[in-house]
């Protein structure tokens, strides 16, 4: 590898790189940040400082990283054969069993998947069968799609139109006409309790519902825990009340676990913790804990029938079901197994990264904690005194998130919130490095 040189990377990256979700002029002033090296939970930054990773690099990483298993298994796959399509009545054997891999794990009623590259194509395909499902039903007048307040479900056109971000639809004068929001159960700020103004939510929903006439909506996309819209954790009783309030309406339940799936709450999925049954299921990120993009959209058996009878399914990627993407995720998918790394999260890490977090609920800076197994948040009130004083709206988050990286951790800033979901691997002493890190963060603030 050439000598690494982060001036004249910066610089590269100044004349060539646009990065997403990104302002580039306050990146350029600040210098890009190059990760030069990774390692179970922690990172080696352009300084060749190291950082503990809070975030699991975006909410994926579930496995930690430098994992020889999967690096292994890719290489493998790449000799035997690197790629070949799922289409045209053909696959490869890591498609099939990672389909029968996903099917063991999965609420039971959902044995059937169709991979994709990403959350965001997870969820446009799982739009597109729904579209087609309905068609198929002859309830063509079947299309509007709900979606939540504060969702966050991918960047296409549709998907973006299904995000209840307006930092993500403005720009590009979204949502398309047909996605309709209700409203999420974010209670912070509300004057109401989490469970008084999720019934609140409900009550809304089914208006919306009555309004648009139940015969003109297709489905709902519900992520479990909303997690970029600043995880937002559902009361008790909600999502339950909202999945028979579906099933009441015929509407279909699409449970997007991009982020809860595959052990982050510790259970393989918020769908089976929850007992959400529901008609299709989106994930991608811990699938292959982010060595290799992919995403996957399982449907319901019912689902799967219409389309295995109705003739050609004309919908694919030409990178679905990737032979060394899929094995990749079985490698992932073996070690969360092998490690015991769902119930990891259960019974050890996620206890105590829960009390950690709760802890900080006595910091005077410190307004609300929310989380559930090993993601949380903390809801931020501006300081009285020293430099972010009076800081405006929505910029204590990015404040934090400085701070914290100065003194050794990566935290998620969003709006006054700061948001962690850490690997499941991590260490008991490394959460206490990260906590540790967060709080003198917050003290400087
Ligand atoms: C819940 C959820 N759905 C969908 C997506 C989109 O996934 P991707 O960025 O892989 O397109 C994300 C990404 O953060 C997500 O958190």
């Amino acid at each position: 590898m050439s000598r690494f040189d982060v001036t004249a990377l910066r610089r590269l990256d100044q004349a060539h790189l646009l990065h997403p979700f990104t302002d580039h002029r306050a990146m350029h002033q600040g210098g890009t940040h190059v990760i030069r090296s990774a390692k179970g939970s922690t990172v080696i930054d352009e300084t060749g400082r190291e950082l503990i990773d809070g975030l699991a690099g975006l909410w994926c990483v579930n496995v930690g990283y430098g994992r020889d298993e999967i690096a292994n298994a890719v290489a493998e796959q790449m000799r035997a054969v690197a790629f070949y399509p799922s289409f045209f009545n053909t696959t490869t054997e890591p498609a099939i069993r990672l389909s029968a891999k996903l099917a063991e794990h999965a609420p039971p009623n959902l044995q059937h998947t169709l991979f994709s590259n990403s959350g965001s194509e997870a969820n446009e395909t799982a739009l597109k069968l729904i579209r087609a499902y309905w068609k198929l039903r002859g309830k063509r007048e079947k299309t509007k799609v709900l979606s939540r307040t504060f969702a966050y479900h991918g960047v296409s056109i549709a998907t973006t139109s299904l995000t209840g971000l307006a930092t993500c639809t403005e720009p590009f004068d979204l949502p398309l006409p047909g996605f309709l929001y209700v409203p999420g159960p974010y209670s912070y700020g509300s004057g109401k309790s989490p469970e008084e103004y999720g019934a609140w939510c409900l009550a809304e929903t089914e208006r919306t519902i009555e309004r648009e006439g139940a015969g003109t909506i297709a489905a709902i996309f519900v992520e479990p825990v909303q997690g970029a819209g600043g995880v937002i954790v559902p009361p008790a009783g909600y999502l339950s009340a909202l999945r028979e309030l579906c099933r009441r309406n015929e509407i279909l339940f699409v449970a997007d676990e991009v982020i809860t799936g595959f052990g982050r709450l510790g259970a393989w999925f918020a769908s089976v913790l929850w007992n959400l049954e529901p008609d299709l299921m989106t994930t991608a990120k811990g699938i292959t804990s982010g060595y290799l993009p992919l995403g996957a959209t399982m449907v319901s058996r019912e689902i799967a029938t219409i389309f295995e009878s109705s003739g050609y399914l004309a919908h694919g990627f030409t990178y679905t079901g990737h032979p060394t993407t899929c094995a990749a995720a079985l490698a992932n998918l073996d070690i969360i197994e092998r490690e015991g790394l769902v119930e990891r999260v259960r019974d050890d890490v996620g206890p105590r990264f829960q009390a950690a977090l709760h802890e900080l609920a006595d910091h005077p800076l410190v307004a609300e904690v929310r989380g559930f197994g090993l993601i949380g948040a903390l809801e931020l009130r501006a300081p009285r005194s020293g430099p972010n004083a009076g800081a405006a709206p929505n910029t204590l988050g990015g404040a934090v998130h400085g701070l914290a990286r100065e003194e050794g951790a990566i935290v998620r800033g969003i709006r006054d919130l700061v948001a962690l979901a850490p690997p499941l691997v991590v260490t008991h002493d490394e959460l206490d490095r990260l906590f540790a890190a967060l709080t003198r963060a917050l003290d400087r603030l």
